[in-house]
């Protein structure tokens, strides 16, 4: 399968759709994807969106799917920081709002995973959930590329991987205060990091329970490949 973290456009454009999903005919695999900010920058991402629902594609905000015997759950996130600077809920209106955006997602991303029954459950997202995979970018713009709030419900289910893209100048990897290993997959960042090669990553998932992958030795067909890019 492959699944896209977002910013599929550049200014939320139906044409700019239409591009991608002529593109992605092509592939003859199960498509799963978040919108980004981008998407939403026309204040067209309900036709958007549509295009590529119209087009096959699985678009998720704050719901779960199963595609290959793997469990999926989605949300595009937002903002606020991380950690003990991560923005409060404190003074003005608008920034109660901004931080109730970063909630209201983070809540989103719990009940898609909380309707999962898969053994192995991916968390997709545009924003990132810890500070390791920002590091690199400005300082000044943490803030805006990811939310600690989106952490939480990462370790409160059996999540194997977390992919998010976004951030530009991060780094490639990182891991939740939980063990789960958390994935920079936005464009710009994997055309840095490995020049030798397109920008996306495969990964093989064992499908199945743990103990029958261990069994079976995990042979390559139970195997369900995951392309990630954002
Ligand atoms: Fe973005």
């Amino acid at each position: 399968m492959l699944l896209v973290a977002g910013d599929l456009t550049d200014y939320g454009l139906p044409d700019e759709a239409r591009v991608l999903v002529k593109e992605l005919t092509a592939l003859r695999i199960p498509v799963a994807a978040v919108l980004g900010n981008h998407d939403l920058e026309s204040g067209k991402s309900d036709e958007v969106r549509q295009i590529f629902v119209d087009a096959g594609l699985v678009v998720l905000d704050g719901d779960a799917c199963e595609m290959l015997g793997i469990g999926i759950a989605g949300v595009k996130g937002f903002g606020g920081g991380f950690g003990q600077r991560a923005l409060g809920p404190w003074g003005e209106t608008i920034i109660k709002q901004f931080v109730r955006e970063a909630v209201d997602e983070a809540l989103k991303l719990e009940a898609a995973l909380a309707r999962l029954r898969t053994p192995q459950l991916v968390a997709l997202l545009h924003y990132s959930p810890i500070q390791q995979t920002v590091d690199g970018e400005p300082l000044e713009i943490y803030p805006f590329l990811g939310s600690s709030r989106l952490e939480e419900p990462l370790g409160r289910y059996p999540v194997s991987m977390v992919f998010h893209g976004h951030a530009h100048r991060g780094k490639p990897e990182g891991v939740t205060k939980n063990g789960v290993p958390v994935y920079n997959v936005s464009m710009p960042l994997l055309t840095r990091t490995f020049t030798d090669r397109p920008p996306f990553r495969v990964f093989d998932v064992p499908v199945g329970t743990p103990e029958s992958v261990t069994l079976a030795a995990a042979p390559r067909g139970r195997r369900a490949t995951d392309a990630v890019a954002s």
